[in-house]
């Protein structure tokens, strides 16, 4: 397997999406539309239009709009577009079918299942994804002129869905946490250029583990198994492509609350169960490095909050647990004597949460529609997104938990336990339920820049 000591590739960061190796600036707000296509060339001359306003990696953040757009495309928004049909049959299984096909397998079961998804999700009938995000209102509204304009005078393109995600007040999730800290080094992408100055002697950023090669996240370069992942055809449809899991996860905050309340005897308890679920306070603080309290210090200095390891640190989960989310989701150096390479699991997250607020304290739900998208982008959906559902939240056998489930994510049934290492007795909650509802969800394609502009050029 490739590691970091291997030559590093350069990036053309001119040409991968911003949205893909570019964190987004804290506050945001933001829409997400999505678009059918019922004429090609009406499609192709509405990406045409939005071209110039999608940001690369290399002018991110360009003032003075302050303002970016991406745009991603479903397999049948490929289809829709005139992507020939030999180019079509060159991606992915998993992407072909698409999520909603893949429910069982992701655990969307019940509630969760495509069934109750909202419309148009999950259909044949997503074909191009757009977001439009900014640090304020005025920014967003001129990028939603942009996208009025692309539309104006092409029938054969209709907007079909929208969703307003704006970051809380808080700047945290809905269930009181921070989130986006833990995330992998991409290599050459400076993804954690600000960070530099605290690289160690091996290159490592401290807490971002090793680096990772780029393409693990972006189509067209090596990736950690010393291949190339494979590539849609031909080459320029899918090189600085990637692929992204976009979900939509109603959360059950007042149902999150009371469960936190049911099992402890006082609020500070109830913060330490919070925070035993996740792995991080809601400050942020790994309970790795500050396993008894909140250390919102520790939770504000980005070069120590992600800067702990499991192996030495915390063997047991004595501090933080074995199935707790975020040492499910990336396990770090615990697995090093199993054959799992961590590092080939690894994807890039860029959540966003949308509806309104529970107001602080309030355990009855008000009905509200509240949650986060979910977007997770890497070169390949199995063994990144769809690995980390299958095998490390909704199962329990890679940490010898049997059926245990990730607490927070996990799809549990009223029935699901969550174990907490203690000593000299561990303590085990039950029944617990499914606190994140999946609405629906799209596996989507974000190509490269030159890529989109090969398909506004085609003649099909
Ligand atoms: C309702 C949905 C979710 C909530 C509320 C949630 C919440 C959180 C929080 C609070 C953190 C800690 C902050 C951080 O390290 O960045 C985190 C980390 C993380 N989550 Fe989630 N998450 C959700 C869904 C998911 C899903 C569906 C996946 C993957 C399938 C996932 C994968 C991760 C990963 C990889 C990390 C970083 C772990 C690390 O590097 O230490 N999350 N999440």
């Amino acid at each position: 397997m490739a590691d970091s000591t291997d030559q590093a590739q350069v990036l053309e960061l001119e040409d991968i999406q911003g949205t893909l190796l570019r964190q987004r600036p804290s506050p945001y707000t933001g829409t997400y539309f999505l678009l059918r296509v019922d004429d090609p060339a009406h499609g192709r001359q509405m990406l045409g239009r939005l071209l110039p306003h999608v940001a690369s990696a290399a002018r991110w953040w360009d003032p003075p709009s302050r303002a970016w757009l991406s745009v991603a495309l479903s397999h049948s928004g490929l289809q829709a577009l005139g992507v020939p049909q030999a180019s079509l049959d060159s991606f992915p299984e998993a992407f072909r079918e698409g999520m909603a096909a893949r429910a069982e397998r992701l655990g969307d079961t019940g509630e969760s299942s495509p069934e109750h998804w909202d419309a148009p999700l999950g259909s044949r009938d997503v074909h191009i994804a757009v977001s439009v995000f900014a640090p304020d209102t005025t920014g967003l509204e001129s990028l939603l002129e942009v996208g009025r304009s692309a539309l104006r005078d092409l029938p054969g393109v209709q907007m079909i869905y929208r969703l307003e995600a704006s970051q809380l007040p808080t700047k945290r999730t809905h269930l009181g946490f921070v989130d986006g800290i833990g995330e992998p080094d991409v290599e050459g992408a400076g993804v954690a250029s600000i960070l530099q100055a605290g690289r160690d002697h091996y290159g490592y950023l401290p807490g971002f583990g090793p680096t990772i090669k780029a393409g693990e996240f972006v189509l067209g370069y090596q990736n950690q198994l010393g291949r190339l992942t494979l590539m849609p055809q031909p080459d320029v449809l899918g090189r600085n492509g990637t692929y992204v899991a976009y979900r939509k996860l109603h959360l059950k905050v007042a149902d999150f609350r009371c469960y936190l309340k049911d099992n402890s005897s006082s609020p500070e308890e109830e913060e330490l169960l919070a925070a035993k679920m996740v792995g991080r306070w809601r400050s942020g603080a790994p309970l790795v490095l500050a396993p008894d309290h909140d250390d919102p210090d520790l939770a504000a200095d980005p070069t120590r909050a992600n800067d702990f390891t499991y192996r030495d640190q915390d063997p047991a989960g004595l501090c933080c647990p074995v199935g707790a989310h975020i040492r499910r989701t990336n396990p770090r150096d615990s697995l090093t004597d199993t054959i799992v390479d961590v590092r080939i699991h690894r994807a890039l997250r860029r959540g966003t949460t949308y509806g309104p607020m529970l107001p602080e304290g309030q355990l009855e739900d008000d009905g509200a529609e509240r949650g986060i998208v979910f977007i997770f982008m890497g070169a390949d959906l199995v063994r990144q997104f769809e690995f980390l559902k299958t095998q490390w939240a909704n199962d329990g056998d890679f940490v010898s938990l049997g059926t245990e489930k990730d607490p927070v994510i996990g799809n549990n049934d009223g029935t699901g336990t969550f174990t907490i290492p203690r000593r000299p007795v561990r303590r085990r909650l039950k029944q617990l339920p499914r606190f994140a509802i999946t609405k629906g969800g799209e596996y989507l394609f974000m190509p490269g820049i030159r890529a989109l502009t090969w398909i506004t050029q085609l003649d099909t």
